[in-house]
C-alpha cells in the first residue's frame, strides 16, 4: 500500500515542483523582457548578476520555444532576448557557451529561412502570368521520379472553357482545397476528367506536358506570344469551343496596362468562346443586372459590379454564399485591404482576373451621378 502511494506520489511531487520552476522562470522572462523593451540597464545589469541559475534554462526554453513556432520573426524575437540574455551571462559569470549556443542556433534559422524564401523565389517566376500556379505540394514525390513541379495554366484553359466549366463541378475555387494527386487524375477525376487522351493529352504518358516548371520549353506558358496557337484550334475543334483568331488585332492578344492577357477586350473582340460546361445540354443560370458600390469615400469614383457578365462565366454557387452574401449590402464592409488579402472582389482579382493594381477598370463612375437601373447598396451608417 505505501509502495503505491510512492509511485503516485512521487512523479506528483516531481511535476509540481518543474510546475514552480517553470512559473519562476517566466516570471523572471517577462521582468528582464520588460527591463530589455524599457531600455533599463540598471535593471538588466540586476537581473545578469543575480540570474546565475535562472539563465541557462530560460535561454534554453527560449531556444525551443523558438524551435517550434512557424513564424520567422517570432523566432528572431525569442532569439533577441535569449542572446541579450547569454550576453549578460557571459558578462557576470565568464561563461561564454551559452552565447556560442544562441549564435549557433541563429545561424542555423538564418540558414533555413534563406533557404526556404530561395526555394519560394524559384518558382515565383512561373506564377507572374495571373493565375499561373505552380502545384508542388507533393515535390519530393515528384523529384524521387525525376519529375519537376506542375505548372496550371488558367489563361490557356480559358482559351477554351469558362470558369463554370471546372468551378465548382471539378475544382473547388481555392488553391490547395482539392487534394490533387497523380492517383486521382489517373482515376479520372481532377485533371484526369479532360487528360484522359480524348478531351486532351492523356496523363498516362505526357508527364512533361504538365510536370514542366524549371524544363526546356516552360516558358511557352509564361509568355502567351510564345505559345503554338495551333494546339488551341486544334482543341477548340475538337471539343466545340469558338476560336477566330484572326479576329484578334495584328493577330497578339489584346494586352491590359500591366501587359497581361486583357479578357474583357478578348471577349469583346469575339476571338473566343468558351465552353460553359462539359456536357452540351446543361442549364446556364445568369443574373442581369449590376450592382453600385459606393465608397464611403467621396473623392474615389464608385465602382459597378456586372452580374451579368460575372454570372455568365462564373457559378452563383463559386460566389455565394462564401465569399458574397446573396442579399444586397449584406457584404460589409468591402474594403481594398480586404481585397488584397484575397476577401471579396479579391478572391479572383489579383489571382486569376485583372490585378488591384488597376484601380480605373473597377473605380469608373462619379459619385452622385446615378447610373439608371443599378442596384445600390446602402451602407449601414459610418462607423458601424
Ligand atoms: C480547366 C479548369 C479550370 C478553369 C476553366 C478555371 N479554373 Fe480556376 N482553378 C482551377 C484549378 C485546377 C485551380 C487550383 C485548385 C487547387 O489548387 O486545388 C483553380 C483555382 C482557382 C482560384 C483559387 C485561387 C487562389 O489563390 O486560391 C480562383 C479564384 C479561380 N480558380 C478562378 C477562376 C476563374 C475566375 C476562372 C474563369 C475565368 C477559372 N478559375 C477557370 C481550374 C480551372
Ligand atoms: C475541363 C478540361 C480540362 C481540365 C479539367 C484540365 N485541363 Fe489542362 N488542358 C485542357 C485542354 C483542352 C488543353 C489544351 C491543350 C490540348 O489539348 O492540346 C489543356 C492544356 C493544358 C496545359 C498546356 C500544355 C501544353 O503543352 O500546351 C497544361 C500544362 C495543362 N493543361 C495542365 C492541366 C492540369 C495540371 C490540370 C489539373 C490541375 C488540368 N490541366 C485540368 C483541358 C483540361
Ligand atoms: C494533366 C497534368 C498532369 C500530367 C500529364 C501528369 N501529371 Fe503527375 N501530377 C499532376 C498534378 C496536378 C499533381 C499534384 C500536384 C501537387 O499538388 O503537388 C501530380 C502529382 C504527381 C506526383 C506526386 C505524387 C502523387 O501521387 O500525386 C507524381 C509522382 C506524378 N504526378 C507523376 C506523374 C507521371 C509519372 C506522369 C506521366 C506518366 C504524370 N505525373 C503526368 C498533373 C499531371
Ligand atoms: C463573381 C461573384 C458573383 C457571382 C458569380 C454571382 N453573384 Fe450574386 N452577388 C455578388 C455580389 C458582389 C453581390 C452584392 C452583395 C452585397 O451587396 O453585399 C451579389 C448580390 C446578389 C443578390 C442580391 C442583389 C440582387 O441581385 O438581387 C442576389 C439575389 C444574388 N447575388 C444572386 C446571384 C445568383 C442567382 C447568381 C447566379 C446566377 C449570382 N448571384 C452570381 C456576386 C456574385
Ligand atoms: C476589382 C475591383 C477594384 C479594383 C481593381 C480597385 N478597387 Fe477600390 N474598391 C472596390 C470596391 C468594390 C470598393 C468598396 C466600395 C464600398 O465601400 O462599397 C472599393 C473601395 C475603395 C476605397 C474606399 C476605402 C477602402 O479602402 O475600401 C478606396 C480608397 C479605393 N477603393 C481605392 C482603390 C485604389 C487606389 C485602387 C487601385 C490601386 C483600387 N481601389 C482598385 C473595387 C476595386
Ligand atoms: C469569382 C471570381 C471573381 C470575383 C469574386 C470578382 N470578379 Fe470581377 N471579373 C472576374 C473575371 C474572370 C473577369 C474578366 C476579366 C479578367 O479576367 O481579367 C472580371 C471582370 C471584371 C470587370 C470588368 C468587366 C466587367 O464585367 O465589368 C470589373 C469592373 C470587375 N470584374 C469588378 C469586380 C468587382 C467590383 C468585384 C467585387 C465586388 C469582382 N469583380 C469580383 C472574376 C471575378
Amino acid at each position: 500500500m505505501k509502495k503505491i502511494s510512492a509511485v503516485i506520489l512521487l512523479p506528483l511531487l516531481l511535476t509540481l515542483f518543474f510546475a514552480a520552476v517553470s512559473l519562476a522562470a517566466s516570471q523572471f522572462r517577462k521582468d528582464y523582457v520588460k527591463a530589455l523593451e524599457t531600455n533599463n540597464f540598471t535593471a538588466l545589469e540586476y537581473y545578469g548578476r543575480t540570474g546565475k541559475n535562472e539563465i541557462p534554462a530560460e535561454v534554453r526554453a527560449l531556444l525551443k520555444e523558438a524551435r517550434e513556432t512557424g513564424s520567422f520573426d517570432d523566432k528572431m524575437r525569442l532569439i533577441d532576448i535569449a542572446s541579450s540574455m547569454a550576453g549578460m551571462y557571459q558578462h557576470w559569470h565568464g561563461d561564454g557557451k551559452l552565447v556560442s549556443e544562441v549564435e549557433a542556433f541563429q545561424r542555423e534559422e538564418i540558414k533555413k529561412e534563406n533557404e526556404r524564401r530561395a526555394e519560394a523565389e524559384r518558382w515565383n517566376r512561373y506564377e507572374m502570368v495571373p493565375g499561373n500556379f505552380v502545384m508542388r505540394d507533393r515535390l519530393p514525390e515528384m523529384e524521387a521520379k525525376g519529375l519537376s513541379p506542375v505548372i496550371f495554366p488558367h489563361w490557356v484553359h480559358r482559351l477554351i472553357y469558362d470558369c463554370k466549366a471546372c468551378h465548382q463541378g471539378i475544382f473547388a475555387m481555392r488553391r490547395g482545397a482539392n487534394a490533387l494527386s497523380q492517383a486521382k487524375i489517373l482515376e479520372g477525376s481532377q485533371c484526369g476528367v479532360c487528360h484522359n487522351g480524348t478531351a486532351s493529352f492523356s496523363a498516362k504518358e505526357k508527364c512533361e506536358r504538365c510536370h514542366r516548371a524549371g524544363k526546356p520549353g516552360d516558358d511557352t506558358l509564361l509568355d502567351p506570344a510564345k505559345y503554338d496557337l495551333k494546339k488551341i484550334r486544334e482543341a477548340s475543334s475538337r471539343l466545340g469551343s469558338s476560336w477566330a483568331p484572326e479576329k484578334l488585332k495584328d493577330g497578339k492578344f489584346p494586352l491590359d496596362r500591366l501587359g497581361q492577357i486583357d479578357w474583357t477586350a478578348m471577349k469583346e473582340s469575339g476571338a473566343y468562346g468558351p465552353l460553359k460546361s462539359l456536357d452540351k445540354g446543361a442549364k446556364d443560370e445568369v443574373r442581369d443586372n449590376t450592382v453600385y458600390f459606393e465608397p464611403r469615400m467621396t473623392f474615389i469614383k464608385g465602382v459597378l459590379f456586372s452580374h451579368k457578365t460575372h454570372s455568365s462565366s462564373v457559378e452563383c454557387a463559386a460566389c455565394h454564399k462564401e465569399i458574397f452574401k446573396d442579399a444586397l449590402g449584406g457584404t460589409d464592409p468591402v474594403s481594398m485591404q480586404d481585397m488584397s488579402a484575397g476577401v471579396s472582389c479579391g478572391a479572383c482579382h489579383g489571382k486569376t482576373a485583372f490585378k488591384l493594381a488597376d484601380c480605373n477598370r473597377c473605380h469608373t463612375v462619379v459619385q452622385g451621378n446615378p447610373v439608371e437601373g443599378v442596384l445600390k447598396r446602402t451602407p449601414p451608417p459610418a462607423g458601424k
